[in-house]
This record gives C-alpha cells, structure tokens and sequence, in this order.
C-alpha cells in the first residue's frame, strides 16, 4: 500500500511517544521507507534504538551531529519525502512551525521541506484549548498543515478532555489516505459488509463465516480515494473504517431497511455483505429447551436486498459480489442479469486464499457488456483498489455516454 514511499516520522517529547513506535511498525508493515527524527525531548521518553530497529534506518537527532548530517542530510531528507507525519507533536513544535522557529533536526527540516506535512497533536487539554496554540495551529493549517485532531479522553496528565494522540491505526489511515490520489470525490458510496445474524431463540442464531473483511476493505479504499462512505454492516469483529459513517446491523430485514433507506444519496452501492438467505420462521421468546426429540426449525426466505436495489437502479453502478462453491461464472452472470447489475465481483470460496475470513481473496470481475476479468490471489485491501479502479473507470464511461 505504501511500497516506494518515503515517509519521515517526526517524534517530539510527550508521553504518548510510545504510540510512535506502533505507528512506526504500520508503516514499514504497508511497505514504506520510514526516517524518524526526535527532538531532544523526545529521547527522553523513547529510545533512538527501538526506533533505528523498527525503521532499519539510521535516526536522526541532532543538527549538528557531523556523522548524522553527513549519513542522513536534513536537506536531503527534506527532499526525499513524499511526506511527513509528526507524531506527537507538542505545542511547542506546533509553535516553532507557525513561527518560522528552525532550531533543530526536526523543525529544520519541516521547514525545508514541500512534501506534505500532517501533524498529530498530543498535549493537556488547558494547552490544546489555549488561544496561542488555537492560533498557531489556525496558522499552519491556512499554509496547508494538515492535522489528525487528536481524540477525548483520559490524559496522562490526569485531566479528561481533547489532547489524547489519535490511535496509531487512525494516524496510519490519514497517511494512507493524504497519498492517495482524491480520483473518487463526489462520489457517495454505500457499502454493506459481514454477515447477517438470524435468530433462532434468545441465545442462537443462524449466520455464516463473514468476517467483513472485504468489505470493511472496500469502505477503507473509497474514503481514501475522496468518497463519502456509508458502511452498513452485519456483526464482525472489526473496528469501524475511520472517516466512514458506521450503521450496524444484525439480520438481513434490518440490513434491508438500513440499505433502503442510505441508497437514495447513494452515487454507487458495493454490496459485500453475505446475507443470509433464511431465516427461522418464527424466532422463540424463551431459549428453547433441550429434549430427546430431533428439533426442526422451519425457514422462511429473507428479502433480497440487492434485488430490491436493482429495481431502482437509476444512474447509480450496483456491484454485487458472488460466493460460490461450483459453476462459478454461470451462477455469478445469473446474479447479474437477475440483480440488474453493472458488475460482479465472483469469489469461488472453495479455493484457498478465497472468500470467507481470509485476509485475501481470488476473484473474477463480471460485467454487465459480458466481458470478463480474472485476478490473482492478493490482499483485499489491494483487491479493492482494483475494483474500485474498475469502478471509477465505468463512472467516466457512463458520463461519456450523457
Ligand atoms: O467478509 P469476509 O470474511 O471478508 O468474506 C468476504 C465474502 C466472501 C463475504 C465476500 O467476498 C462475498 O462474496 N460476499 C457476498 C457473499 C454472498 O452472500 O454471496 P451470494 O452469492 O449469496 O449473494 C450475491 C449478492 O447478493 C451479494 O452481493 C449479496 O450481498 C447480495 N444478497 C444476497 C442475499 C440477500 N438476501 N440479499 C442480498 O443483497
């Protein structure tokens, strides 16, 4: 995801320090180059080393240390970035910045560089409110600063309130989201995801292995890309997308309403969710005792909610995903035709590495002139940038057509 980036980590003293290390191993995890740079205060809460380790790259620390002037170079650095993260960053770098201040490693090469600049703020609330720092912050943003604001909560300082550094995933995700080229903004995607959970009794139910990975993937690629995104999903276990508002749902007749009631704003509607396609007739008050008689539950078919949406389709792209354990194409162009949609996107869930609860996926894109389009094995994070490169390159093909 970052693979050929350059990306400078500058580390200035706070407590929430530590959370640079995490944010440090995501990074080099999605393929970046990272260079850290610490402040003087900085060192005093981590060490250079577990830095040097993580990045495989010499840290910089001093401005006038000839050995890591000559190695590193802040101009060269400066250069070289496609972008820089500061995190966390203090009030007194937030200053130095506004104020043209260059008196270190770190605020020197800021200064010297034209790669974008995201600041992630961490300090006590008092500081974070105070009028200075409001100003000086107003500054830098006007000259183009991008911020991750930071999140409420308890601070180390022991007062409760704005200041707390944004959890390193969320940093990671505007880093991701600042290099990535805006080639969807204005559009308004509605994406489903995970399974739906139909119940039987107070304590079970009938569902499926989605985890929502795929489409947790799909609602991440698009927002990233400048969409507006609605992720309706099923119960996973995962953390709602960042910048993407989250409805959940348990079973599919809520799922329906949810997606029903989302698509008339909708510019493209991605539906990823593995609905289950019955549910109990009749769902019992009472857990239902154990007896030495079999136990027959009767099942009634639920609503086809990417049916209902092909019925209104409009100028809206449907995507439909497939899953499938034979006759994979026939099945998935019958979901097509019958669906009334622009593209399928086909999993033949008996491969491995495919479908359910894996963090990658094998698919064949189906579309709606009959043409066809096999991919390899590969992440479902790089998979939705796939399709939603097919996505955006139909949407261009459609505006041609008006
Ligand atoms: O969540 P993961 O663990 O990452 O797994 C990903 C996935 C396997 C769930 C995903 O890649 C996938 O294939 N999702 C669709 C699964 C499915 O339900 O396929 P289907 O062939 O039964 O349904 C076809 C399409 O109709 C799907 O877009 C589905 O969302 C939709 N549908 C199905 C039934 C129903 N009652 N209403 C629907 O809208």
């Amino acid at each position: 995801m970052l693979k050929g980036k350059e990306i400078v980590l500058g580390v200035t003293g706070g407590i929430a320090a530590y959370k640079a290390v995490e944010l440090l191993r995501l990074l080099t995890k999605a393929g970046a180059n990272v260079h850290v740079i610490m402040t003087r205060s900085a060192e005093e809460f981590v060490t250079p080393l577990t830095f040097q380790t993580l990045s495989m790259n010499p840290v910089s620390t001093s401005l006038f240390n000839l050995i890591s002037e000559r190695e590193i170079g802040h101009i060269s650095l400066a250069d070289r970035a496609d972008l820089f993260i500061i995190a966390p960053a203090t009030a007194n770098f937030v200053g130095k910045i506004a104020g043209g201040i260059a008196d270190d490693m770190l605020t020197t090469t800021v200064m010297a560089t034209k790669a974008p600049v995201l600041i992630a703020p961490a300090m006590n609330v008092n500081m974070y409110t105070n009028p200075s720092y409001k100003e000086n912050e107003a500054r830098l943003k006007e000259r183009g600063y991008q911020f991750v604001e930071p999140a409420k909560g308890l601070l180390a300082c022991g007062w409760e309130g704005e200041g707390k550094l944004q959890e390193p995933q969320v940093i990671f995700e505007e880093v991701v989201a600042a290099l990535t080229p805006k080639d969807l903004a204005g559009e308004s995607f509605l994406v489903t995801a995970g399974p739906t959970r139909e119940e039987i009794d107070p304590v079970r139910f009938v569902s499926n292995h989605s985890s929502g990975k795929m489409g947790y993937a799909m609602a991440r690629a698009a927002r990233r890309r400048g969409a507006a995104v609605v992720l309706v999903t099923g119960p996973t276990c995962l953390a709602a997308p960042w910048g993407v508002e989250t409805v959940a749902v348990e079973s599919a007749r809520e799922m329906l309403e949810v997606v029903l009631a989302k698509a008339g704003a909708s510019t493209i509607i991605i539906k990823a969710a593995a609905v289950a396609d019955y549910r109990p007739q009749q769902r019992a008050v009472e857990k239902i005792k154990k007896t030495d008689a079999p136990l027959v539950l009767e099942l009634v078919k639920n609503p086809d909610i990417l049916g209902e949406l092909g019925k209104f389709k409009g100028e809206r792209l449907l995507v439909g995903f497939a899953a499938e354990t034979g006759s994979l194409l026939e099945n998935a162009a019958k979901k097509l035709t019958e669906k009334n949609l622009d593209m399928v996107v086909a999993n033949d869930i008996s491969q491995e590495g495919a479908g359910f609860n894996v963090d990658t996926n094998i698919v064949k894109l189906l579309f709606r002139d009959g043409s066809l389009e096999e991919l390899p094995l590969m992440g479902k994070d790089e998979l939705a940038d796939v399709i939603l490169d097919r996505v955006a390159a139909l949407r261009q093909r459609l505006a041609a057509s008006r």
